[in-house]
């Protein structure tokens, strides 16, 4: 009797003790979050998770844009086996959406109200025939240059304001010994450089030729002037550029080598890593001339369907804490991005994401807030890759502007 009642009692303790310790599914994340910056942001998201009971497995895939993270996601698909979450940009999530690939988070959607905070242009990639495929967790932009403060008190201390002040600032840089420009030459970099030259030739020319890939645009005179300026940025590079990583680029201005940067927010990250301040070790500003414009990219996650119950629950907890207002301010204050979510306080950023955030709401409501380019927010992958090989061609020498603007226009024709 006594035997059997504690073999019962211990039974049921172990029964709650499994109980307590039954841990919710870990998720899968495929993301290129690889960086210092990047991967101090992406453990503000882990820690998050941790906390809510969530584990997590880590499947990174380095490199800037996502271009080799989304041929791992075709192979792991190809293969049957796709990971849980994916981050993913603009038109990828439209492309998977397309092939039935994403689990529908519609009804966490709407329990939680995402439509009445995320803005229409981020629904616009985060949503697929009527039902949210995509939880965003931050807004990047493309227009940025990142200067070292000392290096542009040593060119005159005035941060440039056309194109005309970013040249000669860049000039008195190279007659001050260092090199001007810190680049990465990777086709992804030049793109997204290109992105902000294009912008600084016009709104409605963005629009027409990355936007409404206007064969017009793409190939005329104003694009020959694109071209032109892209190979005067050129030559402001030094030597070693050839294949370096983006935040290798943004070493080379922390530490005093490089005066500027020009690179999409992820960028600050970097800084901010490195214990530099915004205003004391380095200057942000929107490229000369897109004042008042902004480029956009939005990270988001994206949730590959799953047959098993516990997976399925994971991924919903995974969607709900990313879009989580305190989260988005934590998570965007570190990855140098600003919230996907329009309703976050600015208070916990510091003047370059108050900024970022004013920025983007302004060009929302004056009509200059557009995808970009570099980072598949304009135009489905296909025509993104005719694109970089054009423009990544062009720097590299292999063309003259002239020649870039009608090979822009006939590559993106080609791949429409
Ligand atoms: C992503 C950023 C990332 C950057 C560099 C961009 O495409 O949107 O989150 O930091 O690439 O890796």
């Amino acid at each position: 009797m006594r035997g059997y009642l504690g073999t019962a009692l211990t039974t049921a303790a172990a029964l709650v003790l499994s109980t307590s310790l039954v841990k919710a599914a870990d998720v899968e994340v495929l993301h290129w979050w690889t960086s210092g910056g990047e991967a101090a942001a992406l453990n503000v998201l882990k820690d998050d998770l941790a906390g809510k009971g969530t584990g997590w497995a880590d499947m990174p895939v380095a490199g800037g844009g996502g271009e080799a993270a989304m041929t791992t996601l075709r192979a792991r698909v190809t293969a049957g086996n796709p990971p849980t979450a994916v981050q993913m940009l603009g038109f990828d999530i439209q492309d998977w959406a397309k092939e039935s690939a994403l689990a529908d988070l519609t009804e966490t959607a709407k329990a939680e109200g995402w439509d009445k905070v995320v803005p229409a242009a981020l629904q616009a990639f985060s949503t697929y025939d009527g039902k949210w495929v995509a939880a965003p967790v931050n807004v990047h932009s493309t227009n940025w240059v990142w200067i070292s403060k000392s290096a542009l008190d040593a060119a005159g201390g005035k941060a440039p304001e056309t194109w005309e002040e970013l040249v000669a600032v860049l000039d008195a840089m190279k007659a001050n010994g260092i090199t001007p420009l810190a680049h990465g030459g990777q086709a992804w970099q030049e793109a997204t450089m290109f992105d902000a030259v294009v912008l600084s030739l016009g709104a409605d020319f963005y629009k027409a030729a990355m936007i409404d890939l206007d064969p017009a645009a793409l190939g005329g005179e104003k694009m020959v002037e694109a071209f032109n300026r892209m190979a005067t940025l050129r030559s402001y590079v030094d030597d070693n550029f050839s294949g370096r990583d983006w935040n290798l680029a943004s070493a080379m201005v922390i530490n005093g080598e490089a005066g500027m940067q020009m690179m999409g927010d992820w960028a600050k990250g970097e800084f901010l890593k490195a214990g530099k301040v915004p205003g004391v070790d380095f200057v942000c500003i929107r490229f000369p001339g897109t004042q008042g414009m902004v480029t956009f990219n939005s990270d988001q996650f994206a949730m590959f369907k799953q047959t098993d119950a516990g997976m399925q629950d994971a991924q919903v907890q995974m969607a709900k804490a990313i879009m989580d207002p305190a989260f988005q301010s934590a998570f965007n204050v570190v990855k140098g991005s600003v919230p996907a979510r329009t309703d976050v306080p600015d208070t916990a950023f510091d003047d370059c994401g108050k900024k970022g955030i004013k920025d983007l709401a302004e060009a929302n409501t004056n009509g200059t807030l557009f995808g970009s380019m570099a980072h598949g927010h304009a135009a489905p992958a296909a025509i993104k890759n005719a694109l970089y090989d054009v423009v990544t061609a062009h720097f590299n020498g292999e063309y003259d502007a002239a020649t870039a603007a009608t090979e822009l226009a006939a590559a993106v024709e080609a791949a429409k």
